[in-house]
């Protein structure tokens, strides 16, 4: 049985006073969590979060990561900072690094590679804006996206990787995928995997969906048979909200 991941993604929220306070309160609502907790919080607040989450179930995770070990990258973060620090998870390719810091297919995939290289573990964020959908192009966009991210990885790091589905029209909207549309996409993202890898190794592989996610609607997305779990912008910044979410209840 593959085991659900429900991760958080603080985006650019929090100050090390807020993260502190925060985790502080989340640590006991999540410590019977059946499914895998992250959080991935700022760069500045990785510190912190590690000793907030100290001997607890929550893992550490962070938002993105350079493709380069070092370097003239100004500005930039690599795989072996993050790994020093403790870091876990790194979440790749986002739609909003897609969307306003130039992230390519191309971009994620060296990304990818040096994360796996660099022994963090990668949640790879594909999805389709809301015109890609209106015009029919969904299948075609994350068919596309997934390749790209996976070009030359090979099959046995596969158990490291993580991909969310997050249709960029469902991020802080409000506005849910159904969850049959979710399960639909997810579905398409999962045969894309297997004609990469194969039968075995694509069902074995955790896809979690993402975009206003929240208390409300978790144990409906949650009880969809290819939905392996969740990514959670907005309702992963409260503890009883988050807590709720990891808490999900399967729905027969
Ligand atoms: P919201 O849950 O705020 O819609 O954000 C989803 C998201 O982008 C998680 O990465």
């Amino acid at each position: 049985m593959k085991r659900p991941i429900i991760a958080g993604n603080w985006k650019m929220n929090n100050t090390n006073a807020g993260t502190k306070a925060l985790l502080t309160e989340l640590v006991p609502l999540v410590k019977d969590a059946k499914c895998e907790v992250v959080v991935c919080v700022p760069f500045t607040d990785i510190d912190t979060a590690r000793k907030a989450i100290r001997g607890s179930n929550i893992k550490l995770g962070a938002q993105n990561v350079h493709w380069a070990p070092k370097g003239a990258f100004t500005g930039e973060i690599s795989a072996e900072m993050l790994r020093e620090l403790k870091v876990e998870y790194v979440l790749i390719g986002h739609s909003e690094r897609r969307q306003y810091f130039g992230e390519t297919d191309e971009s994620v995939n060296a990304r990818v590679k040096a994360a796996i290289d660099g022994g963090l573990k990668p949640i790879i964020c594909v999805g389709e804006t809301l015109e890609e959908r209106e015009s029919g192009k969904t299948a075609e966009v994350v068919i596309r996206q997934i390749n790209g991210a996976f070009k030359d990885i090979e099959k046995y790091d596969l158990k490291k990787i993580v991909v969310a589905y997050e249709p960029v029209w469902a991020i802080g909207t409000g506005k849910t995928a159904t969850a049959q549309d979710a399960n639909d996409t997810i579905a398409v993202i999962r045969k894309a995997l297997r004609k990469l890898y194969g039968k075995t190794a694509a069902n074995a592989m955790r896809i979690q969906y993402g975009g206003s996610m929240n208390a409300k609607n978790a144990d409906e997305l949650m009880s969809m048979k290819e939905i392996d779990g969740g990514l959670i912008g907005g309702a992963s910044l409260k503890a009883a909200d988050f807590a709720r979410v990891v808490n999900y209840q399967e729905i027969q």
